[in-house]
């Protein structure tokens, strides 16, 4: 396996603050967490957290996330000047940069699944866990975890994720240079969240368009289990707040914010 250090990491990174300052760790609990106690000690926007493994990597809804060596664990702190409304968007915008960086240095072609998940041929490739800390009406700091399923041996998750989950090398049949990933990775994200958070009114139609573009959740029949109760329906847009919209068999519009989808014509997704 290549390895990584910050200096590798920071050469050639053509960022304005993305990236600009790196902490690099050889293993650490959660780099969310990490990143989240760097916020609090007032790091500047851009600081990017990343480990060769996790040891109590966090998924959504409380889950652990399995982030053995070989992967891409990082966390990118940021100072967005933003209402907490907009937040889902920097998911959105994550998942994109995501697919669109894997598309770039290894010419897959992932798909996104509502609302965070980055997929190739229906397998998990990618997870996003975005955590904010917020006054009412303005973020104080947002964390953007990426988890990237790099260089791992399907056979390095847990028995019971492993019909679920691929890699980038499996996919590939060969490892992907992760120094090169990391930084073109970094290069579009900033590349995307200047405009974003300079005028999220303007912008924020054109990430769902693009979102919507790539996603394999549109046009399906799906289920969505959230912390409520469970919807099933036909997926037809995003809303601007980050929101599946889906209409149900009585026609009834259904606006969800957060929840886990389950796509009813495919039970491995
Ligand atoms: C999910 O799909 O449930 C989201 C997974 C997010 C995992 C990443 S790995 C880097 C960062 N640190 C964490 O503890 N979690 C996120």
């Amino acid at each position: 396996m290549n390895t990584i250090s910050t200096e590798k990491l920071k050469t050639g990174l053509k960022t304005k603050f993305i990236g600009q300052e790196i902490k690099h760790y050889e293993s650490i609990p959660s780099t969310n967490a990490e990143g989240r106690r760097l916020a609090e000690e007032g790091v500047d926007e851009g600081t990017v957290v990343i480990s060769e493994e996790q040891t109590q990597g966090r998924g959504r809804r409380g889950r652990a996330w399995s982030s053995p060596k070989g992967g891409i664990w990082l966390t990118i702190i940021l100072r967005p000047k933003i209402p907490p409304s907009y937040a889902p968007v920097i998911t959105l915008l994550t998942g994109i940069v995501c697919a669109k960086t894997i598309e770039k240095v290894t010419k897959l072609k992932p798909t996104l699944k509502w609302p965070n998940d980055v997929h190739i041929k229906g397998k998990k490739v990618c997870g996003i866990l975005t955590e904010l800390s917020s006054e009412p009406d303005m973020v104080k700091y947002a964390l953007v975890g990426l988890g990237i399923n790099a260089n791992n041996k399907i056979s390095d998750f847990p028995k019971e994720l492993q019909a679920q989950v691929t890699t980038l090398i499996t996919e590939l049949k060969q490892p992907i240079n992760r120094v090169d990933f990391f930084q073109n990775l970094l290069m579009e994200f900033e590349r995307l969240y200047i405009p974003f958070t300079k005028d999220p009114i303007v912008n924020i139609p054109k990430i769902i368009k693009s979102w919507c573009g790539i996603s394999d959740t549109i046009g399906r029949d799906v289920k969505i289990e959230t912390i409520t109760g469970t919807i099933a329906g036909f997926a037809t847009e995003i809303s601007e707040d980050g929101s599946l919209i889906v209409v149900t068999k009585s026609g009834e519009k259904e606006r969800i914010i957060a929840g886990d989808c389950i796509y009813l014509d495919q039970d491995n997704e």
